[in-house]
């Protein structure tokens, strides 16, 4: 018999970081967290992206249920952000994001796209869409893509 096919599932979150208030520190603090989680999602199969906007954080994890699960648990009892709430938990068809982590946090360079998502008051309401957390992410992951001239791997 064939084995049962294992179910990919994504999740998405949003948190208040708890990070420092200074923006070079902060950066340094999200690219801290950016490469120990590329390092621990390559082993488990994870894909993801990471956004950062002012002190909110939001994050797309794709995956393997298990290793989503496994995964979101050691992110929920990290103290370097607060408030954890998913906004989306669901079965998906395929992988969307390239990258084992990567993020993005708001600035001049990206502002274009944050600003067309318009989070801010949905996070600040608490209640950002799922969708416009994982269009953003998309986009974001879009642009870095066509920037290193392998966006035609994509279409
Ligand atoms: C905003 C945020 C996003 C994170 N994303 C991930 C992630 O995608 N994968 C991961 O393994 N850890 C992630 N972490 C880190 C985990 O919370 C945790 O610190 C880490 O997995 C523990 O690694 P260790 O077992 O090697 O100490 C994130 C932490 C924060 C604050």
């Amino acid at each position: 018999m064939r084995a049962k096919r294992t179910s990919l599932v994504h999740l998405i979150y949003f948190s208040r970081l708890a990070l420092s208030s200074d923006v070079q520190i902060r950066a340094g603090q999200v690219g801290e967290i950016t490469r120990h989680a590329q390092k621990k999602n390559e082993f488990s199969v994870i894909t993801s992206f990471l956004l950062v906007e002012q002190t909110f954080a939001a994050q797309v994890i794709e995956g393997e249920r298990t290793s989503v699960h496994e995964t979101f648990n050691r992110i929920l009892a990290d103290d370097r952000h607060r408030d954890v709430q998913i906004c989306e938990w669901r079965e998906i068809t395929k992988r969307e994001f390239v990258n084992s982590c990567r993020s993005s946090i708001r600035s001049p360079t990206n502002d274009v796209h944050f600003a067309k998502a318009n989070l801010m008051p949905m996070f600040q309401r608490g209640t950002p869409r799922a969708s416009a957390i994982h269009a953003l992410s998309l986009a974001l992951q879009t642009e870095e893509m066509s920037k290193q001239g392998i966006d035609h791997l994509f279409i």
